[in-house]
């Protein structure tokens, strides 16, 4: 059978030929957006537009924003477009504009754009992922859990699970066998959250019992269909949203309801509290009187998840390169150990809340650590009501991207001369006033920076107190160097492992 012409070899071909016309022009079309609306801009190539990758992460960002950032700053712009396959997004490159969308005109820049799909995976609805409304509400209702008394109460949970590191790291001493650190050290931060937002033990250095260090990989794993339906979330998310797409795995989803629901019912039928983020979440949703806005059992499901997911991988991380850092500076290492052993001293040798705020030098290695290593490598907003910015006629279109580089601005030469020289004293009180306030955000700025953040900083001292307070640690010769780093995820990991050697002190 034929359709134009007599010959079906000539039809497909016509048929073929006027489809990827239809596409050519989409894409050209596309292409115009920036150019049309007079903003600088950096020009795409088809079909992947500005972005080297199909598939990055579901935010759609990775370190691919280094090459945007740096072409940006070469022509000297402020701000520019670029686009992922045919969608626009605007990448920030001064701090001043970077201030105004996370805080001045925060009420333009609410949303974060990440993928979600409340209908058919009630557990994407959380925090992170939230828009406007819903945020908001949460947001509000979730802030007293994370104040300095709430973190003081759990801190006696954080120390002891630490104990399960320090004894594995001295096992492995002993033994004179090499450490993969990063792995000890989420086994350590799975532990902790594991404890404060689920209330149950996860035993995580006890190899096989260990499932939720097992579950904290199948968050982040991608393989099979998973792949392509990831693709579809991060690249179509209207699509995705319409075909039902779910951002988790179901098994993945099924074990957090398992776990959560288990532990209530425990404490309620032992009349049982515990001082945890559990605790605390299961009390918001007892006394949320508004029946406007409920805290329902999904909500409190879907929080804890995230406190489970924003938290574990990024404290580990934070840990991770700080303590790779300070193989590398020994001279540092030595330092940090002579405050952390000052500090136990002047509190009868165990540590307390108060004293984990007294190590101020650890506080600025850990600041110098997340420069150079930002566990976020970008900040997202989407702009949910047109936007003129500053100083320009410009006008930003609801429902637009931005993208903040974070990794990009962290190692900028202009703020941080030799910027990949890891330097503490940058962070020296002095030093720190001297900067621009918006070019060191490892925790992101203003209303939707990290809630976890004082909770993530805590968990971090701890951790890497009690390690060098009983270990020097050196870079084992089985590590590949340098780190590299992978190029296409938000959240950010080294290609090769990292192996240290422990010596008991
Ligand atoms: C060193 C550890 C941590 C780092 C570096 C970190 C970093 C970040 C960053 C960069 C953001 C995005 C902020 C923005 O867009 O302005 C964020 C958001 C968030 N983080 Fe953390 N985080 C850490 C630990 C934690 C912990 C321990 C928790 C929970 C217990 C947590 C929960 C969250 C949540 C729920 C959000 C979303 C907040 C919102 O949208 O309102 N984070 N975090």
């Amino acid at each position: 059978m034929t359709l134009l012409t007599d010959n079906p070899i000539y039809d497909l071909f016509l048929v073929v030929t006027a489809l990827l016309v239809v596409i050519f022009a989409y894409f050209h079309r596309s292409y115009q957006y920036w150019k049309n609306r007079n903003f600088p801009y950096l020009e795409p190539t088809f079909p992947l537009g500005n972005s080297p990758y199909l598939f990055t992460s579901t935010v759609g960002f990775g370190l691919d924003t280094v090459k945007y950032y740096d072409e940006m700053k070469k022509k000297g712009y402020k701000f520019g477009g670029i686009y992922t396959i045919t969608s626009p997004a605007l990448v920030l490159v001064d701090p001043d504009y970077v201030r105004d969308v996370l805080t001045k005109d925060f009420h333009h820049f609410v949303d974060r754009g990440h993928y979600h799909n409340e209908r058919d995976d009630p557990i994407s609805a959380h925090l992170f992922s939230l828009d406007e409304k819903k945020w908001r509400n949460i947001r509000t209702k979730l802030t007293p859990t994370f104040t300095s008394g709430k973190m003081k109460m759990m801190f006696h949970t954080v120390l002891e699970t630490s104990k399960y590191m320090t004894d594995a790291i001295e096992t492995s001493a002993l033994e004179r066998k090499d450490i993969d650190i990063r792995e000890f050290l989420s086994c350590f931060t799975t532990d902790v959250i594991g404890s404060c937002a689920f209330g149950i033990e996860c035993n995580s250095f006890k190899g096989t019992e260990a499932e939720f260090r097992h579950m904290g990989r199948e968050i982040f794993a991608v393989r099979g269909l998973r792949i392509l339906n990831l693709i579809l979330i991060s690249k179509m998310p209207r699509l995705a949203l319409k075909l039902g797409l779910k951002a988790n795995n179901d098994h993945v989803s099924k074990f957090f309801y398992e776990v959560v629901q288990k532990s209530i019912k425990y404490r309620e039928d032992n009349n049982f509290t515990r001082p945890d983020f559990l605790q605390l979440l299961i009390d918001i949703k007892n006394q949320t009187k508004d029946t406007e806005n409920p805290f329902t059992m999904d909500q409190l499901v879907s929080q804890v998840f995230v406190f489970f997911v924003a938290g574990f991988d990024t404290s580990s991380s934070t840990m991770n390169f700080t303590l790779y850092e300070l193989c590398k500076h020994q001279d540092v290492q030595d330092r940090v150990r002579e405050e952390v052993n000052e500090v136990l001293e002047r509190h009868g040798g165990q540590f307390t809340y108060e004293s984990i705020g007294e190590l101020k030098y650890l506080q600025q290695v850990i600041d110098e650590a997340q420069r150079l290593f930002p566990p976020l490598v970008v900040l997202t907003r989407v702009c949910v009501k047109d936007y003129k910015l500053r100083n320009t006629d410009l006008v930003l279109e609801k429902g637009t991207r931005v993208v903040i580089p974070l990794y990009s601005i962290h190692r900028d030469p202009e703020y941080y001369p030799e910027p990949d020289k890891f330097d503490p004293e940058r962070f020296n009180s002095e030093n720190k006033k001297s900067r621009h306030p918006f070019v060191h955000l490892p925790f992101g700025e203003g209303p939707r920076n990290c809630i976890g953040l004082r909770f993530g900083l805590m968990q971090s001292k701890i951790g890497l107190a009690t390690i060098l307070s009983k270990f020097r640690l050196r870079i084992s010769p089985k590590t590949d160097m340098p780190l590299r780093l992978h190029e296409g995820v938000l959240l950010l990991q080294s290609v090769n492992k990292l192996y240290v050697t422990a010596e008991k002190i």
